[in-house]
């Protein structure tokens, strides 16, 4: 066995931690910031306590929300420019995914002086480090603040695309539980199901390592133990194993890999804008199923992680796993594949097609290619 392993991400985590952003900045030599959030969290107390931070640091700070969820290119652009124009030097990036993707893809452009996305689109390396860039995330699922990637769409062709480079990773993650404490139900369901599916995708893609092994299965132990509180009965212990598990599915699957469920939720998050976190969602039940094959073992410790205690063999305790998934996406209301709006059959070949190629479909456990990604819409379609 080889791997090597480094987190070059400084962690503060607790409650209230948010307000230790402007020293936090001041430390690491930051005098110009660009604040980014996405316009939902401009108006939220959280955004204004983030921003009283770093004001009392006697810090500059220059706005910039010009952001929606699954980002573009042309506002990650345009964040550059501004930022350029205002010399900033340093970054913090306030909320879920689209605004710390943002943040990444405007500290990547930055360190490599220039306003054009493509200088830093994978699969090209980085040649220069990102500006130094505090992640806050204030969803418990993407783990963006702890990954080396960034995801981006891409307009014209409807595809999601990647800054992608150990280069490409936030100087200091900011992870404060009370800040989940508002989040509306269903965002709190979609995001959550999108850190478990992180948590499962890290622990059985195909380069994981038993670094990342280690933080998937805890990740999914602390996230399947809480779940269905979090989102129905919301307390701060549960936010705080959520944001923990959050954080932990961050660390496993950005350090090794997603796998199909990701191919398939990125792709349908590319071409129908629908929520990242409900896509996967969607999808993590009969990707597993099909996937079981492949990862036995894995798969068994998983359901085991779960809860899932059924006397038997592995494999009936790998049946028992794809029953829970399915009855958890039941449980916490996240609509039917059909039921997304713009969803068309029609689309399914060409949709299989851009799986067979995305990145992480070549991690998945068990070898899936274009016939099964049509096999996995058409079924998931019809349920
Ligand atoms: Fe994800």
């Amino acid at each position: 066995m080889e791997f090597s392993f480094y987190l070059p991400t400084k962690i503060e985590f607790g409650c209230k931690a948010i307000w230790k952003t402007g020293d936090l900045a001041k430390e690491a030599g930051a005098q110009k910031i660009l604040l980014i959030a996405d316009k939902g969290i401009v108006s939220t107390q959280i955004y204004s306590d983030v921003k009283t931070s770093l004001e009392q640091a006697e810090l500059q700070v220059f706005e910039f929300n010009q952001i929606v969820a699954n980002p573009r290119i042309k506002d990650c652009e345009a964040g550059a420019e501004f930022a350029m124009d205002k010399q900033i030097d340093f970054l913090v990036a306030v909320g879920g995914g689209s605004s710390m993707d943002t943040g990444k893809a405007i500290a990547g452009m930055l360190g490599h002086h220039t306003t054009d996305f493509s200088v830093i689109q994978y699969p090209k390396e980085y040649t220069n480090d990102s500006y130094p860039l505090i992640c806050i995330p204030t969803t418990a699922g993407t783990g963006s603040e702890v990954s080396i990637c960034g995801v981006v769409t891409d307009e014209e062709t409807k595809t999601k695309v990647f800054c992608f480079d150990p280069k490409c990773h936030a100087r200091i993650a900011i992870c404060d539980p009370e800040v989940l404490m508002g989040l509306p139900n269903k965002i709190a369901a979609a995001t959550a199901l999108d850190a478990l599916t992180h948590a499962i995708e890290g622990f059985v893609a195909k380069c994981t390592n038993p670094i990342t092994e280690s933080y998937g299965i805890r990740a999914i132990k602390l996230i399947s133990e809480n779940i269905r509180d979090y989102v129905f009965n919301r307390n701060i212990q549960n936010c705080e194993a959520i944001m923990l598990g959050s954080l932990f599915a961050g660390i496993s699957f950005g350090y090794s890999d997603t796998c199909a469920v990701h191919s398939l939720s990125e792709t349908i998050g590319g071409e129908y804008d629908t929520p990242h976190g409900v896509a996967n969602a969607i999808f993590l039940a009969n990707v597993t199923e099909y996937s079981i094959a492949g990862a036995v073992d894995k798969y068994a410790e998983i359901a085991r992680a779960m809860g899932i205690f059924k006397q038997g063999t592995k494999r009936e305790l790998c049946k028992e796993l794809v029953r829970e998934l399915k009855q958890l996406v039941k449980d916490l209301d996240i609509p039917k594949f059909s039921e997304i709006p713009k969803v068309n059959k029609d689309d399914f070949e060409r949709l299989a097609q851009k799986c067979a190629v995305h990145l992480s479909a070549a991690d998945n456990p068990k070898a899936i290619g274009y016939e099964e990604f049509l096999n996995i819409l058409t079924k998931t379609y019809e349920e």
